[in-house]
């Protein structure tokens, strides 16, 4: 891609952009009181729990949890990644977005550009060998073998590198291919003493596409038990295996509208997936399911199945893949886990029974929250106290990734089940771990963000903060943001909230902050007791931060506390002036 694109421009593009217009252009949106609302775009729904915020330039929907500014609407409901919903912005803008690093920015562009040519040539290049190149029997045969129609090949533009040193890079440095282009795209691999040799050779090829269709890295399997089975491209600038997936361009151009998408191991099982009619698969390039994968998965469809061998690898992989999705948990959406029987794949299986039983195996896949649950009960002795603790406890760093929406809160008492079957039985006291556990993920604001959450709500307020150095001494978590985005406000103060949290994207603040963001303060009778409010509790921050430090400053001194005052220093970083990891 090109050069990144100027912060400044961000933040004036999102002050120039309506958001009511954004949204409205595509959701029927009603005045309501300060604010508009809608049925949610995101998730089905009878009434109205969508919320569009004029003076925020936010939306936030109580029912699914979504929310976002201009930019993030567009990315979720047009599926767009962010540099596409910064043009579609500028587009209606009338303005032309500007890239950082003027010409060092435009040559990356240009090498981007060749890098994708020459992939290109590379491609028609390896299918030309399948149809004429003088060993072609071998390729079909293997591919026959595995009983691929040639229909399914040619569409998902199977091809075949020749076992001959070479033979691509003479090829294509006789259409005007540089040596170092060719290293920057993988195609060719640098032998010791600097000679040059094809990096795929022997192999049937697999061209890998991204979202415009266009080649951008291969995988190639040997013919038969050579090692290893299969290559991929080297991470290149095109290519960066943790973000893209096998067959998904093919599953959009085979269905007008994606419904499910079932994630797979292997190429082979996405193509022979494809072959019996299943053309919703996709597959991760020899990686698990990262968190980027999960992320782009849910922009296009709500429903998605993950498929994992039923061996030891698959188990692993299928709980590091949960932990990725999880941040993706939202009501509405299906996610699911499907095992296979040992030694099978879903190229074997749907060979074997066909794909309605395998459709039938996809509807029974068990739902994240089960297979979360049913994984954790089986590591703890539910019977005691200790293990019912112990399970919340192992819960706890799983249900902090999720976002607050019902589906969390299902999760909880679906853990919580066996420990109140107990104390209903037993009439023992309750473990300590649920409710601590809900206490901590409850919202309740902290002084600390309940300043930045009244700052997003009226950043006017930035003025009345005072001088930066009054809080220099103040190590609560989140004052730095706070600090941070007074700053900001001072700087610009027209700058709607929902374009300050835009500097924020990518950075694990951006949630938190979103979070503070959708919480509407009860508006204020004036705008003085918004200002009196504001400064209260600047004022007992600064106290907490004062109280704290003395404590500190008389235990560094070896001075005895009380327990009370113990107490307080062990509860209030952690718990009142703070907050879990990572939140403001
Ligand atoms: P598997 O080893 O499960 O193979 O690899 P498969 O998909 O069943 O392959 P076939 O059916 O024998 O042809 C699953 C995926 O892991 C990656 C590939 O993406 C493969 O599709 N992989 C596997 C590699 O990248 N390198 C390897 O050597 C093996
Ligand atoms: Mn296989």
């Amino acid at each position: 891609m090109s050069g990144r694109i100027p912060q400044g421009f961000i933040d004036q593009l999102l002050a120039r952009t309506d958001l009511v217009e954004v949204i409205g252009a595509r959701v029927p949106l009603k005045k309501q009181g300060r604010e508009f609302a809608a049925c949610c775009p995101f998730h089905n729904e009878k009434s109205p729990s969508f919320y569009v915020s004029p003076s925020k330039q936010f939306f936030h929907c109580f029912g699914c949890g979504a929310h976002g500014n201009a930019i993030g609407f567009l990315m979720d409901y047009e599926h767009l990644a962010f540099p596409e919903a910064v043009e579609e912005l500028a587009r209606s803008a009338g303005i032309e977005v500007p890239r950082e690093g003027g010409s060092a920015a435009a040559g990356q562009q240009d090498q981007y550009a060749e890098i994708l040519h020459w992939l290109a040539r590379a491609d028609q290049w390896f299918r030309q060998q399948l149809r004429h190149h003088p060993e072609r029997a071998r390729p079909i045969e293997y591919l026959r073998g595995r009983g691929l129609a040639g229909a399914l090949a040619a569409e998902f533009g199977i091809g075949y590198a020749p076992p001959e040193r070479d033979a691509l890079l003479q090829a294509l440095l006789a259409e005007g291919a540089t040596r170092k282009l060719l290293l920057a795209a993988g195609l060719v691999a640098e032998r010791d003493g600097g000679t040059l040799v094809d990096r795929f050779r022997g192999r049937v090829m697999f061209p890998i596409r991204d979202r415009r269709g266009r080649t951008i890295a291969f995988g190639g399997r040997v013919l038969g038990d050579g090692q290893p089975k299969y290559l991929n491209s080297p991470e290149t600038p095109v290519f960066h295996k943790g973000r893209e997936l096998y067959g998904l361009y093919e599953a959009r151009m085979a269905a007008r509208q994606i419904g499910r998408l079932v994630v797979v191991e292997g190429y082979m099982d996405v193509v022979m997936l494809a072959q019996h009619g299943l053309r919703c698969a996709v597959a991760t390039l020899g990686t698990s399911t990262t968190a980027e994968h999960a992320e782009k998965l849910f922009r296009i469809t709500h429903d998605i199945v993950f498929c994992f061998d039923g061996d030891r690898a698959g188990r692993e992989a299928a709980w590091r893949a949960l932990e990725n999705v999880l941040p993706q948990v939202r009501d509405g959406r299906r996610i699911g886990f499907l095992f296979l029987p040992d030694g099978e794949d879903p190229d074997s299986l749907v060979q074997q029974e066909g794909a309605e039983a395998f459709a039938a195996r996809l509807d029974g896949a068990l739902p994240l929250t089960d297979y979360l649950a049913e994984r954790l009960r089986a590591q703890v002795n539910l019977n005691t106290d200790e293990g019912a603790a112990r399970l919340m406890e192992l819960a706890k760093p799983l249900l902090e990734r999720m976002p607050d929406s019902p589906a969390r809160d299902l999760l909880v008492q679906a853990l919580d089940r066996g420990s109140v079957l107990r104390r209903h039985t037993r009439l023992q006291q309750a473990p300590a771990g649920v409710g601590e556990f809900r206490r901590k993920v409850d919202y309740r604001k902290s002084p600390v963000r309940h300043a930045i959450a009244l700052l997003l709500a009226e950043p006017a307020l930035a003025a009345e903060a005072g001088e930066r150095s009054s809080y220099a001494r103040i190590d609560a978590p989140g004052v730095d943001l706070l600090l941070e985005l007074i700053d900001i406000f001072r700087d610009s103060p027209h700058l709607p909230a929902g374009a300050a949290v835009e500097r924020y994207r990518g950075t694990a603040r951006q949630r938190p902050l979103e979070r503070l963001l959708a919480w509407a303060p009860e508006v204020p009778a004036n705008e003085f007791d918004w200002q009196q409010e504001f400064r209260d509790t600047l004022a007992r921050i600064r106290a907490l931060g004062d109280r704290r430090r003395q404590l500190m400053d008389r235990l560094a001194r070896g001075e005895r506390l009380e327990a009370e005052e113990l107490d307080w220093l062990r509860s209030v970083p952690a718990g009142n002036a703070g907050s879990p990891p990572q939140e403001p």
